[in-house]
C-alpha cells in the first residue's frame, strides 16, 4: 500500500509545471469544461494542499486516537486525493461527502476505484446518517464553504412540511453534534476572503473557535501561513 509522503514525491515528479500552467490557462474552447474539472483535480493535489492537509494529518496521527477498529467521515471532502492515502491502511472505514456529484463520480469511479471507501453525494446538512452513530474521528477541510460546524443539525422547525401527505417530519431539538457525541473533529478553515465560493471565512484561530459546535474541546490548535491568507486548523473532541 502507498504511503503518504511516497504519494507527494509521485505527484510533484508526475505533475510538471507547465501541465499545471496549461489546466490554468485562461484559452476557452469546447474542453473548456474538462479542463476545469482536470485543473480542480491538480489543485486537490498542488504544493499548498500537501502543506495543508499534512499539517492535519500530522496532528491526528499525534493524537494516537485511530486504530483499525475506527471509522472517519469527512465532510464536503472534495476528491479525497490526500485524506484518503493518509488513513485508508489505520482505519476500518472512511465515507466522503459532498454536495457536488462530478467531484464524488470522479472520485469513486476514477481516483479511487480500487478503494472501498463509502462516497455519498449530498449536502452535509442535509440528512442525519447511520455511518454517523460508529464515528470515530469527523474531518472537514471545507469549513470556510459552508455554515458553522456548530449548526451542523437540522434546519429548525419544518412546518413548511405541514401538508405533507408523509406527515410532519420529525423536528430536533438538539444539534446533530450531541448525538454523534462522543467523537473527534479535525477542521479547517482559513483567511482566503477573496475567492467567491469561499462564503464563510475567518481572520484568526479565535474567529475559527467560535464556530464550534458547544460542547468541543479542543485538544490541538494551529495556523499555517499561506501570503493568500492564512489557513487553520482546530482538532478536539465533542
Ligand atoms: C474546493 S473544495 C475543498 C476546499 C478545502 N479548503 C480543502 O482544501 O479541502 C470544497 C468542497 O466542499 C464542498 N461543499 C461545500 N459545501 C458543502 C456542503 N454543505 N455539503 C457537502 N459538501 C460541501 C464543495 O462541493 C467542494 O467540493
Amino acid at each position: 500500500m502507498i504511503d503518504i509522503k511516497q504519494l507527494q514525491t509521485i505527484i510533484d515528479n508526475l505533475i510538471t509545471q507547465s501541465m499545471r500552467d496549461f489546466a490554468n490557462s485562461p484559452d476557452l474552447d469546447k474542453n473548456r469544461l474538462r479542463q476545469l474539472r482536470q485543473k480542480d483535480v491538480l489543485d486537490s493535489f498542488s504544493p499548498n494542499q500537501f502543506l495543508s492537509k499534512m499539517n492535519l494529518i500530522n496532528h491526528i496521527k499525534s493524537l494516537n486516537i485511530l486504530n483499525k477498529d475506527s471509522e472517519i467521515v469527512v465532510f464536503g471532502s472534495w476528491y479525497g486525493s490526500i485524506l484518503i492515502p493518509a488513513f485508508y491502511n489505520e482505519v476500518k472505514k472512511i465515507t466522503c461527502i459532498d454536495m457536488d456529484s462530478d467531484v464524488i463520480y470522479r472520485a469513486k469511479y476514477e481516483l479511487f476505484k480500487d478503494f472501498d471507501v463509502d462516497f455519498i453525494t449530498d449536502d452535509i446538512f442535509n440528512t442525519y446518517r447511520d455511518q454517523y452513530k460508529d464515528t470515530t474521528l469527523f474531518i472537514n477541510t471545507s469549513c470556510e464553504h459552508m455554515r458553522p460546524m456548530k449548526e451542523w443539525g437540522p434546519e429548525g422547525p419544518k412546518s413548511k412540511f405541514f401538508d405533507n401527505k408523509f406527515g410532519v417530519p420529525k423536528t430536533y431539538k438538539t444539534s446533530w453534534w450531541k448525538k454523534v457525541s462522543p467523537a473527534y473533529f479535525a477542521f479547517q478553515s482559513n483567511a482566503m476572503f477573496d475567492i467567491p465560493t469561499h462564503i464563510n471565512c475567518v481572520n484568526n484561530i479565535d474567529e475559527f473557535k467560535k464556530q464550534l459546535p458547544d460542547n468541543a474541546e479542543v485538544l490541538i490548535e494551529d495556523t499555517i501561513p499561506d501570503k493568500r491568507g492564512n489557513r487553520f486548523t482546530l482538532i478536539g473532541k465533542i
